[in-house]
């Protein structure tokens, strides 16, 4: 087991010095996660939406599958208007999805199968519905008048993510994401002396919600989850060059973390290993944003982002330079620390069978690369199938951005067989559309076809478990 020595020098509000010896769960070391998005999976009840105990009635499927992981997008409370990551209550699983003890029920049966789950975690922000929210809005002080930032007068707008509105407070919030986002106070790394609303990361109120944070995670993993991929989780310490506090914080919350969950990780979405790992990540992605490369990859002229020439098209013409030095770079400056991910897609972006880029062929080139190369797989849930990105679909809980992009064609219904709604939900109505095509791919079939995606795949996870050069810790180099 390599172990190395991450010294955490935290300023605590006491000023203490922590030395954290930190090494990673052997069980990462052969880890191959699949990201499931929980309205989408399986719909057990018959509301159209998918939940836990449909997740728990495919855990079989997903240990034939090979996959050893399971990160699930948010399941608490939420109004959904950015589909869960606009939570209203962190303690709490949201009624469609069932109740906590169907959480523990299915913690239980996936831990049977010797499957790990981790869950989401939106630390920087929450609904604007969720009480402390509306405690904070009040005029009168209170408890959680400092859970997020205001201004100290509601004529202060000091830009475009303050936001204004008629509560009672006489101030304007910050947001996070979307103006239904605001952000949770964790403080600014340089507070302005001139704006007395921006507190350092010390004062009581950002001391309070680092607590919550923790509160929050110890609460999940007490019950037996096994760790969280965290939101955002760049964005907590405001004006933070370079990110210093930031980093500083989740050095701090990893010391913790390890000391009472050494079987636990977490996972950034960050997508800077650099920071994130040295921060004390266990797992962080280079994708569509941050270190450059993944798009370039991946990304036509279709999907939620659009671009040219991928290195993984058929006409051949594209560069694998950008995504391979950015990589090396990242590599060098994380290896031994933990694992940098390239996931086969996500919630927020396309998947690889994407406009012009959809025969078998094509798809199993991707996966081949994806399941070989070092490193942590991410399946997207029916990336194994091949499942289509699906063009031009309305707006679906907050699916398109702020920026016209539209994530809901990545987000529709797992096809398991050839019943209506393709085994997803004996609904009516589903509350995302299906992809149409007649020859949708679909589990039932592929599992099936000897010569399938599906198969492939769990050959591809075979390999690499049978081999460790092909393995999480294997070495890679370019030609
Ligand atoms: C992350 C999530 C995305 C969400 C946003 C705000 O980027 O992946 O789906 O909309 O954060 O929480």
């Amino acid at each position: 087991m390599k172990k190395f020595i991450i010294t955490a020098t935290l300023l605590l509000s006491g000023f203490i010095s922590i030395k954290a010896q930190n090494q990673y769960p052997e069980w990462l070391k052969s880890a191959v996660f699949y990201q499931l998005y929980p309205q989408s999976f399986k719909d057990s009840d018959g509301d159209g939406i998918g939940d836990l105990k449909g997740i728990e009635s495919k855990l079989d499927y997903l240990h034939n599958l090979g996959v050893t992981a399971i990160w699930m997008n948010p399941i608490f409370e939420s109004p959904f208007r950015d589909a869960g990551y606009d939570v209203s209550d962190f303690y709490k699983i949201a009624p469609r999805y069932g109740n906590n003890n169907d959480l523990l029920a299915l913690l239980n049966a996936a831990h049977k199968r010797g499957i790990k789950i981790c869950l989401d975690l939106v630390a920087g922000h929450t609904s604007d519905k969720h009480p402390w929210f509306k405690a904070s809005a009040q005029a009168d002080s209170n408890e959680f008048t400092h859970r997020y930032i205001w201004t100290s007068s509601k004529d202060i707008l000091p830009g475009s993510f303050f936001i204004k509105n008629d509560f009672p407070r006489n101030g304007n919030y910050l947001k996070n994401f979307f103006d239904y986002q605001p952000a949770l106070n964790y403080g600014y790394a340089q507070p302005d002396p001139a704006k007395n609303w921006q507190e350092p990361v010390t004062a009581p109120g950002p001391t309070a919600t680092r607590e919550e944070l923790k509160k929050i995670i110890a609460f999940w993993m007490d019950k037996g989850v096994d760790g969280f991929r965290v939101d955002m989780a760049f964005s907590l310490i405001k004006d933070d060059e370079n990110l210093v506090e930031t980093k500083k914080l989740w050095t701090e919350v990893r010391a913790w973390f390890e000391q009472k969950y050494p079987q636990g990780v977490l996972i950034a979405e960050w997508s800077k290993p650099e920071y994130s790992i040295n921060a004390g990540f266990h797992i962080d992605f280079m994708m569509h944003f941050g270190v450059p490369g993944y798009p370039s990859l991946f990304f036509n002229k279709w999907g939620t982002f659009k671009s040219q020439n991928p290195f993984f098209d058929k006409r051949g013409d594209g560069d694998f330079s950008d995504f391979w030095n950015n990589y090396k770079k990242q590599l060098e400056l994380t290896q031994g620390k933990g694992y940098i991910s390239i996931p086969s897609a996500n919630h927020d972006f396309q998947r690889p069978n994407c406009g012009n880029r959809n025969s078998t062929q094509e798809l199993k080139t991707v996966m081949a690369f994806l399941l070989t190369w070092p490193g942590i797989p991410f399946i997207y849930y029916g990336d194994e199938i091949g499942m289509r990105f699906i063009e031009n679909l309305p707006d679906i809980e907050g699916s398109i951005l702020p920026d016209g992009n539209n994530r809901a064609g990545t987000r529709t219904p797992m096809q398991w067989d050839k019943t209506a709604n393709a085994g997803f939900s004996i609904a009516q109505k589903i509350y995302i559309p299906i992809d149409p095509a007649p020859n949708r791919p679909i589990v039932e079939q592929e599992d099936a076809d000897k010569n399938s995606l599906l198969n492939f795949v769990k050959a591809l996870i075979k390999l690499r478990k049978d081999n460790p050069a092909l393995g999480n810790d294997g070495k890679v180099e370019a030609l």
